[in-house]
């Protein structure tokens, strides 16, 4: 066992999940078709594709995630003897408005979630809820251009504004885009679908169509807040950033310089949402590159009043970079110039591990954001083998948690730092996000199925599980 630190006595000690990598359930109860609903399964090797319709030959697993919707309870039963004051979920769009350009809301998927926040509250567990976590109703896509186009601001809006109407007495800490900053990586057509719903032609500018895209999320997001505090002062809405921090492989100059430019770049997320506004660079960077972006006064001016009162966000991994010299302008080209770090071992999934890089990020994030910060994941996506009697043993998981958490709780007992709270991905096995897969397992709960839905979706407890437990009742303290 490794020594930690105890935490303020109202941190929030959860576990993260969002509604389609578990819910299933993806015909139930009106709810519309979302982009995760046409996304077949991969593998580490082979990308997701994603159809323009549901094709019945076809196997897409977040249909039936590991039947969250119809177990929560069971579930969530598991959470409170875990001993979990917080879970984060994401509300799917396509409950509320199937479609997504409706005018009324879909009162069975309300409900849904009434009933979820209600039965955590049963074990003052606090709901944390990401409003798009990958989910945008899938004709918004094809109808609209997802975030190509201004229109679906308002229905971005429109959706946040119901959730904060219907649930401010029963969620209080909310996040508008999860991991908005992934669509830096615009050579991958994955998170352009996931992050902003954009399909993008051969004759597109791909990285001109992620910053315009990205432009409108940010509106809709400070909208968002703005709505929220309206509604009910005591709400809080954070942002979601997949923080990974870019570190240079060596001293050389060029590489740090290259180093920092990827920072500024991966991170002017970050520096809209908390801040207000964009970063001076990044407008010399457009002129220069000759982008022509669909950005208003009024725009800047909503931007500006709609700061978030919090940073969430995902560490998983750090990467390392080096200058080349066919790129003397420095420009950060995400993949590209990314080199092994020789320090830090890597995942069966080729993921860095790096717990001090946790450390270092909250500390980064202080010194540029100033804003208090919950990690809402972190975890260890691991192939799990579950024994004859139903235990499964993830050492390697409780060492990659316990590691991380370390390091975050030096954070803040030695270096100042605020933390909300810690919901580790996964509270439950989920159908992982990039790959589809469920081999990839992160939870602290086993669930019986295979990548081809195959099982009885029986949930059994890890050795992960009652470590976990462990740690929430000592505060922190005892890893
Ligand atoms: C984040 C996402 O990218 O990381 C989650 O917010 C995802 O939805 C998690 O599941 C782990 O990634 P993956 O691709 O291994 O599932």
């Amino acid at each position: 066992m490794t020594q930690g630190y105890q935490m303020p006595d109202d941190f929030l000690w959860g576990g993260a999940v969002a509604a389609h990598q578990v819910e299933g359930g993806w015909d139930k109860g009106g709810k519309g078709l979302s982009i995760a609903d046409v996304m077949r399964a991969g593998d580490k090797n082979t990308a997701r594709i994603e159809d323009d319709e549901v094709l019945a030959d076809q196997v897409y697993p977040n249909h039936w995630g590991v039947h969250f919707y119809d177990h929560y309870k069971e579930d969530i039963k598991l959470f409170a003897e875990m001993g979990m004051k917080a879970f984060r979920t994401s509300i799917a769009w396509t409950r509320i408005f199937p479609n997504g350009d409706e005018d009324v809301p879909n009162e069975e998927g309300l409900q849904f979630y009434d009933d979820l926040f209600d039965e955590l509250h049963k074990y003052n567990i606090e709901p944390v809820v990401t409003l798009a976590h990958f989910e945008m109703p899938l004709h918004l896509v094809k109808a609209y251009g997802g975030f190509s186009n201004r229109k679906v601001i308002d229905f971005f809006t429109k959706f946040a504004e119901v959730c904060f109407r219907r649930y401010h007495n029963k969620v209080k800490y909310w996040m508008t885009f999860n991991e908005i900053n992934n669509q830096t990586n615009y050579q991958d057509p994955h998170p352009l679908l996931q992050n902003s719903g954009l399909i993008l032609s051969d004759t597109d500018n791909w990285e001109e169509a992620m910053f315009q895209a990205a432009h409108f999320e940010f509106v809709a997001s400070a909208q968002a807040v703005q709505i929220a505090h309206a509604i009910d002062p005591r709400l809080q809405v954070g942002d979601m950033i997949a923080f990974n921090p870019i570190y240079p492989l060596t001293a050389r100059p060029e590489d740090v310089l290259y180093c920092q430019r990827a920072m500024n770049y991966r991170y002017y997320f970050g520096d809209v949402q908390a801040l207000g506004e964009y970063p001076a660079w990044l407008k010399k960077y457009w002129a220069r590159k000759n982008f022509k972006l669909d950005i208003t006064p009024e725009d800047l001016a909503i931007i500006k009043a709609g700061a978030v009162d919090y940073i969430g966000f995902s560490y998983y991994n750090s990467s390392a970079v080096k200058y080349t010299e066919d790129n003397p302008e420095l420009d950060f080209n995400e993949g590209a110039n990314d080199v092994k770090n020789p320090y830090v071992p890597r995942s069966d999934w080729g993921w860095q591990i790096d717990p001090v890089g946790l450390r270092y990020s909250m500390n980064w994030m202080t010194a540029r954001w100033g804003k208090p910060m919950f990690i809402v994941e972190n975890g260890f996506g691991a192939y799990d083998k579950m024994e004859e009697d139903g235990s499964v043993h993830d050492d390697y998981r409780i060492k990659f948690l316990a590691d991380h958490l370390l390091q975050a709780e030096k954070a803040v007992a030695e270096d100042g730092c605020e933390l909300l709270g810690y919901c580790p991905w996964s509270a439950i096995d989920i159908v992982s996000a990039s790959t589809g897969e469920m081999k990839k397992r992160y939870g602290f709960i086993y669930v019986n199925a295979d990548d081809n839905g195959e099982g009885d979706f029986k949930r059994s407890k890890k050795d992960s599980f009652n470590w976990y437990k462990q740690v929430i009742a000592s505060n922190g303290a005892d890893l």
